[in-house]
């Protein structure tokens, strides 16, 4: 409720009409372990080779892998950034096809929950670093703590990604719940990840779908199914993205074809995130 009225705030202090700003995709899931750090490392890699700018914010903030995933050896991470002793300009690292990462800590409890101090802090870093990005992907972590939560209501995109196990369904179903009834949110993109086959992505999107609607009346949109894949286990042991070690697996061809989906996602008209607001607000200054 606190991040809606400062988002409400932000409203007034910024014009509508801004800059051209990153779309910014949170990937969220209820359950952990579905695939989160996977699909924005491999559409990350994908969108660069698309020609897009692409940043990846690792928002596990305390339980962060993305660094692992892609054997990249960070030597400071946004915990430093949070102590104030460094910005996200000194902490980035590239990644493959180039992509931007911002590294997260692992094994920092104190940062599974954000305050809304640090939470102002992402905010005004990503003000200064993300402008001339095309893309944000922000890997939230999972579940519904504040952190998700606040990374998912501030996005322009909140993608969510659930897996076949009907555990993943129920928690995805409780994290939209939370997003609808705390902070309105009406739409969500669910991406399927592990499916043993189309059809099993499309009946565990059904069951979702009909579960949201009936009894959170929100929209769901079914934006990609990733199916299961072993070369993506065998590419995380090797802390490669499948896409660069395997680009021709299957999963890596779903991933292709998710980020040339998402280069097709129209902007938002109004910015409906407070990270967005943030920019026009920065740009505003900036060109004045
Ligand atoms: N499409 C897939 N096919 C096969 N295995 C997969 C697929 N996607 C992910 N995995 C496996 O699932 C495991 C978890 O993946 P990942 O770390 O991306 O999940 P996560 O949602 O980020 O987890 P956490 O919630 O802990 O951050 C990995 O070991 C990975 O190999
Ligand atoms: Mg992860």
């Amino acid at each position: 409720m606190q991040l809606r009225s400062r988002s409400s705030a932000l409203t007034d202090l910024v014009g509508l009409e801004g800059e051209s700003c990153p779309q910014v995709i949170a990937v969220s899931s209820g359950k952990g372990g579905v695939g989160k750090t996977n699909v924005v490392a491999n559409v990350g890699m994908a969108l660069t080779k698309l020609g897009k700018r692409v940043l990846i914010l690792d928002a596990d903030l305390g339980l962060g892998n993305l660094d692992v995933l892609l054997g990249l050896v960070p030597r400071h991470t946004i915990e430093d950034v949070l102590a104030g002793t460094h910005t996200f300009g000194e902490i980035v690292l590239k990644g493959p096809g180039d992509v931007h990462v911002l590294p997260a800590s692992s094994g920092v409890p104190q940062l599974t929950t954000l305050t809304e101090s640090q939470q102002v802090i992402i905010q005004e870093q990503l003000a200064q670093f993300a402008g001339g990005m095309d893309i944000l992907l922000i890997d939230t972590g999972a579940g519904i703590s504040t952190s998700v939560t606040f990374f998912a209501s501030s996005a322009d995109e909140a993608l969510i990604v659930v897996s076949p196990e009907p555990t993943s369904l129920t928690d995805a179903y409780a994290l939209i719940k939370v997003l609808s009834r705390q902070y309105r949110e009406r739409r969500f993109k669910i991406l399927v990840n592990q499916a043993k086959s189309p059809r099993e992505a499309s009946e565990v999107f059904g069951k979702l779908d009909v579960a949201a609607d009936r009894f959170l009346h929100v929209a769901l949109e079914l934006v990609g199914a990733i199916p299961y894949d072993d070369y993506v286990p065998m590419a995380v042991r090797q802390q490669r993205a499948v896409l660069e070690l395997f680009p021709e697996a299957p999963a890596s061809e779903a991933f292709k074809k998710l980020a040339r989906q998402i280069v097709q996602w129209p902007k938002p008209v109004l910015p409906k995130s407070s990270m967005q607001l943030v920019w026009q607000r920065s740009a505003t200054h900036i060109g004045n």
